[in-house]
């Protein structure tokens, strides 16, 4: 929040990928906060911090910054993303909207939580009465892969859609039934690793495109209240 709405250096990771110093100053907190702690345990952070020294089954899924192009722009939606995975499980993750002072956290097999409080996922069934978010990938410009014909089929079938550019928050925000749904191609492991987590402890389904078993490192996401899952995967489907 030191950086947040102040002047600071900008970077172009690609034409429309920025990184802050904001970005590289909470990544290096939390890489020592690791190291001093848990000297042991593995890392992979969004802005380069990596150890695969040593043999612990403890391995941080760190993004320092979420929602970096709104944090550049003074656009208050951003948050801090830490999962804690052993052995290709995700054990933990927390995510903190700084913004709103907004905690959430699970714990695998004992729920989802935002600041202490437990938290369960929408109860609305139908497609046509649900809110949805989505996000765009950074490639949108060169990729066909662009996610613009789901947005078009998703707009004429949902309540309504947003787009936020936050993924972590938008997982968590399904969990916590503020939105009913969420789908995202291209995502990274640290963009996903703690939601994915916190909205199925809240009761949430997670998925592939097809339905089936969501893979942290192939970007492609449904995340959604269960009920309407099945309507999301449909609207998926290739024509
Ligand atoms: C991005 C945000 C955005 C999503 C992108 C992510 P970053 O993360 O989560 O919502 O659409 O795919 O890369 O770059 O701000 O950490
Ligand atoms: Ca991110
Ligand atoms: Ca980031």
């Amino acid at each position: 929040m030191d950086f947040f709405q102040r002047k600071i250096d900008i970077q172009w990771k690609g034409s429309v990928n920025l990184v802050t110093e904001a970005d590289l100053a909470s990544e290096e907190l939390i890489v020592h906060a690791i190291r001093k702690r848990y000297p042991g345990h593995r890392y992979l952070c969004e802005e380069g911090n990596r150890s695969d020294a040593g043999d612990s089954v403890y391995r941080w899924i760190v993004d320092p910054l979420d929602g970096t192009t709104n944090f550049a722009h003074g656009y208050p939606c951003f948050n801090v993303s830490v999962a804690l995975e052993q052995e290709g499980e995700i054990m933990l993750g927390a995510v903190y909207n700084p913004v709103l002072d907004e905690m959430f956290h699970a714990v695998r097999s004992h729920g989802s939580y935002l600041n202490g409080k437990s938290i369960r996922v929408s109860d609305i069934g139908d497609l046509g009465n649900s809110l949805l978010v989505t996000g765009f990938p950074y490639d949108i410009r060169t990729s066909q892969d662009n996610n613009l014909e789901h947005f078009r089929r998703f707009s004429l079938r949902a309540q309504a859609v947003r787009r936020d550019g936050s993924a972590a928050l938008d997982f968590c925000y399904v969990a916590a039934g503020r939105f009913d749904g969420f789908w995202e191609i291209h995502l990274a492991p640290w963009d996903a690793a703690a939601g994915a987590l916190i909205v199925r402890e809240a009761g949430g389904t997670v998925s592939n495109y097809r339905g089936d078993s969501f893979d942290l490192f192939a970007g492609q996401v449904v995340a959604s209240n269960g009920l309407i899952h099945p309507q999301m995967i449909d609207t998926l489907k290739d024509t």
